[in-house]
C-alpha cells in the first residue's frame, strides 16, 4: 500500500507552535506517513497577495488530507496596508484562507467533539444542594460548513433587481419606505442536499459510536424555511435510524440547556451559524480553546484543525506557553478519519491520563494570565505538555 501523505499547513502565530507538537505525538505513536509542507496565511498575503496560494490547493487536491494550525485574519484596510508595496493597488483583496479551503473543496461537514476530560480544572460544574456536580459532557456537534449565513450572498444597499425580487414577498411591505442604502441583507441559504448530508453524517456517527440521540438545533418556528428544511431532512434521515432518538431544540433554548443539562446531549446537528454558536458554547464547558478540536470533511478532501486562531499575543513567546491539546486532538480526528483508530485512541487516553494526573498544566488550565510570568507561576511550557502526553503513550 502506498504511504499516506499528509499536507501540513502550520499557518500563522501559534499555528506554527502547535502543529509541530502534534507531529511529535503522531511520531511517538508510530504513525509514519510522508508529510508535505504547504504555505498558507498572512506571510503569503504580504509577499504574494494571496493567503491561499494555488500550490497549496494543488497539494491538497493531490493528497486529500490536511492538518492545519491557524491563520491570522485582519480587516480589509489593515490587510491592504500590510501588502508588499509592489503588490498594492493591483486588485488583491484579502479573504480568509480557511474559509477559502472549506469552500474550494466543499468541506461541508464540520465535526466538533466537546468531551470533558476527568480532572480538567476548567470543566463546567453545577451547583446542587450545598455542593456541586461536574456533569460529564460528551457531545459531538455536526455543523453544516459551507452554506447558511456564511454563504456570502449579502448586500448593504441591494441592487434594484434584488430589491424588486424581494418585494414580491408580502413581508417586504414594511420596508417599502427604507432607502436601499439603509438596507442590509445577508441571505441565509440552505440547500436540501447539504441539509440531508449533514443530518445523514450526524446519524451515521451516532450509530457508529453508540450515541442514543441526535438533536437538531435550529429555530423552525420562526425561521420557517431554512430551519424548516433542516428539520425536515433530519426527520427523513431519522427513519433509517430507529434506535436513535431525534430531539429538536431551538438555538436559544439550547444555549440555556447546555449549562442546565449538558450531560443529556449526544450528537447535535445544525446549520452553519447555529452550529458555530453551539460548538463554542459546549467547548466552554470542557476547557475552551485549548481543547477544542475540529474536522472539515468533504467528499474527497478533509482538513483537521484546532478551532482556536493564531493567538498573536502569545505567538512570539519563547519558550511557547500555549496549550497544544486542541491541535493534538485534531490530529486524532485525522487518524480516525484515515482508519488509524487504535493510534487515535491511544493518544486520547494519554491526553486523558496527563490531565487526570494534573501535574503538567498549561497556563490556561491554571486560569492565570498568559505571558512569560506564567512559567514561574508553575504553568507548563507547550513542549512540556507534549512531552508528558508522549510519556503516557502506552
Ligand atoms: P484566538 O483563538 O487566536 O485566541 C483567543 C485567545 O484564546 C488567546 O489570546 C488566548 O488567550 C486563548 N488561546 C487560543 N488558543 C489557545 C491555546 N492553544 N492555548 C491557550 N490559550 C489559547 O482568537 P483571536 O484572538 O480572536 O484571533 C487571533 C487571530 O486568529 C485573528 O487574526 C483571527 O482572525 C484568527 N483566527 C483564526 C482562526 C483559524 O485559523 N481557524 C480561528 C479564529 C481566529
Ligand atoms: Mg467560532
Amino acid at each position: 500500500m502506498a504511504k499516506q501523505t499528509i499536507v501540513t499547513m502550520p499557518g500563522d502565530g501559534i499555528g506554527k507552535t502547535v502543529l509541530p507538537e502534534a507531529l511529535r505525538v503522531l511520531d511517538a505513536v508510530g504513525f509514519e506517513p510522508e508529510y508535505v509542507h504547504a504555505d498558507i496565511g498572512w506571510d503569503f498575503w504580504i509577499k504574494e497577495g494571496n493567503a491561499l496560494p494555488e500550490r497549496t490547493i494543488e497539494l491538497l487536491e493531490e493528497h486529500k488530507i490536511g492538518l492545519f494550525g491557524a491563520i491570522t485574519s485582519k480587516p480589509k484596510d489593515q490587510a491592504a496596508a500590510e501588502l508588499a508595496p509592489e503588490l498594492r493597488n493591483k486588485g488583491h483583496v484579502y479573504s480568509s484562507p480557511i474559509v477559502g479551503l472549506r469552500q474550494h473543496f466543499d468541506l461541508d461537514i464540520c465535526i466538533r467533539p466537546c468531551r470533558s476530560f476527568k480532572g480538567n480544572p476548567l470543566n463546567f460544574i453545577r451547583r446542587q444542594g450545598d455542593g456541586y456536580v461536574e456533569p460529564q459532557v460528551n457531545v459531538v456537534i455536526f455543523r453544516q460548513n459551507t452554506e447558511g449565513l456564511y454563504s456570502g450572498v449579502e448586500w448593504t444597499g441591494p441592487p434594484a433587481q434584488v430589491r424588486a425580487a424581494l418585494e414580491t414577498h408580502p413581508k417586504m411591505a414594511r420596508y417599502k419606505d427604507t432607502p436601499s442604502e439603509d438596507l442590509a441583507i445577508s441571505a441565509r441559504i440552505f440547500t436540501r442536499k447539504a441539509c440531508h448530508r449533514i443530518c445523514r453524517e450526524a446519524f451515521a456517527y451516532a450509530r457508529k459510536f453508540g450515541y442514543r440521540s441526535v438533536t437538531v438545533c435550529e429555530k423552525p418556528n420562526v425561521i420557517r424555511e431554512t430551519s424548516g428544511m433542516m428539520r425536515a431532512e433530519a426527520k427523513k434521515v431519522a427513519k433509517d435510524y430507529p434506535e436513535i432518538a431525534l430531539w429538536e431544540t431551538n438555538i436559544d433554548a439550547q444555549m440555556m440547556w447546555l449549562t442546565k443539562n449538558p450531560e443529556d446531549y449526544g450528537v447535535l446537528v445544525a446549520g452553519n451559524m447555529f452550529g458555530d454558536i453551539i460548538s463554542d458554547g459546549f467547548a466552554g464547558l470542557v476547557g475552551g480553546l485549548g481543547f477544542a478540536c475540529s474536522a472539515n470533511i468533504g467528499r474527497e478532501v478533509a482538513v483537521f484543525e484546532p478551532t482556536h486562531g493564531s493567538a498573536p499575543k502569545y505567538a512570539q513567546l519563547s519558550p511557547p506557553i500555549v496549550n497544544p491539546i486542541a491541535m493534538i486532538l485534531s490530529a486524532c480526528m485525522m487518524l480516525d478519519h484515515i482508519g488509524e483508530v487504535e493510534k487515535a485512541t491511544r493518544i486520547r487516553e494519554a491526553v486523558g491520563a496527563v490531565i487526570a494526573e494534573g501535574k503538567v498544566r498549561t497556563y490556561d488550565m491554571m486560569r492565570i494570565p498568559g505571558g512569560p510570568q506564567a512559567l514561574s507561576q508553575g504553568a507548563a511550557k507547550t513542549t512540556a505538555m507534549t512531552d508528558a502526553i508522549i510519556a503516557r503513550l502506552g
